[in-house]
């Protein structure tokens, strides 16, 4: 076993001098591995124009949707998810969004999990579409409010049945035991519902995403993206381009 020497006199023990040469290169490995300042990518630009931008935010995000998608960005439903809790402290996941439309973006998850306390508490969140392989990113801000239960059955019925009975298993956020915790309790609730459908569990469902505001971002040359803001108004959207 190698033990961790004592810093107190290092320079007397030759043996140091080789603990000290390793920990200099560890350093040096560490300094560099920790040094993002390279990490510089010009965005070629697919350039984003206002007269290019449609009316409505959401068809806008709906042809920004299609080519992720035909582009093969990874997961392109993929949001991470900010909520704050009591405090006001962030706290941010990912969640996979389901379906949108003008109503607004739905995702599905545990009502007893951190984001939905965060959400009865504070129902304001913000979603951020990562799509960096096309220099792109979109963030939605709104308010997000649990759908009806008629509604998350339609979606919950329509998913395999491994996925609803894992809905079954999971206090999502809870701190347990250990893994195996978790293999008993799938056991038990596969036994439970051996036959026919699986109910809906009560404590698991969607929340729709109302946006006031959603901006699409993306990357141009010399560090001059071009960004857009849409926002709510009482007569539709204002749509602003803002400093990148
Ligand atoms: C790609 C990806 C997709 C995910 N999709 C969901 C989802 O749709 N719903 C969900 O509850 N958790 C999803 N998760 C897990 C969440 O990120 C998170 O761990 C979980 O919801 C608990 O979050 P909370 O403790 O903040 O409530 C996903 C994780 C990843 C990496």
């Amino acid at each position: 076993m190698r033990r961790i020497q004592s810093h107190s006199n290092p320079g007397r023990n030759p043996a140091n001098k080789t603990t000290n040469g390793l920990a200099r290169q560890m350093r040096r490995d560490y300094e560099r591995c920790m040094d993002l300042s390279d990490f510089r990518k010009e965005y070629s630009s697919r350039g984003l124009h206002r007269q290019d931008l449609k009316a409505d935010p959401v068809a806008q995000f709906a042809a920004w949707f299609a080519q992720a998608t035909e582009l093969q960005v990874p997961e392109p439903n993929a949001m991470m998810l900010a909520t704050v809790d009591a405090g006001g402290m962030p706290y941010q996941r990912a969640v996979l969004l389901k379906y949108f439309d003008a109503a607004g973006f739905v995702f599905f998850t545990n009502f007893g999990s951190r984001k939905a306390r965060q959400i009865a508490a504070n129902p304001q969140v913000c979603a951020l579409f990562p799509w960096i392989t096309l220099e792109r990113q979109v963030i939605l801000q709104g308010r997000a409010e649990s759908i009806s239960t008629a509604e998350s059955l339609r979606y919950f019925s329509s998913r395999p049945r491994e996925s609803q009975l894992g809905a079954w298993v999971s206090n999502q956020s809870e701190i347990i035991t250990s893994r195996k915790f978790l293999l008993q309790k799938i056991a038990e609730i596969r036994e439970k519902f051996s036959h026919g459908e699986i109910p809906l569990p009560s404590f698991w469902g969607g929340y729709r995403i109302v946006i006031d505001a959603i901006e699409f971002w993306q990357g141009g040359p010399a560090r001059l993206h071009d960004r857009f803001l849409y926002q709510r108004k009482p007569d539709g959207w204002s749509i602003a381009r803002l400093s990148p």
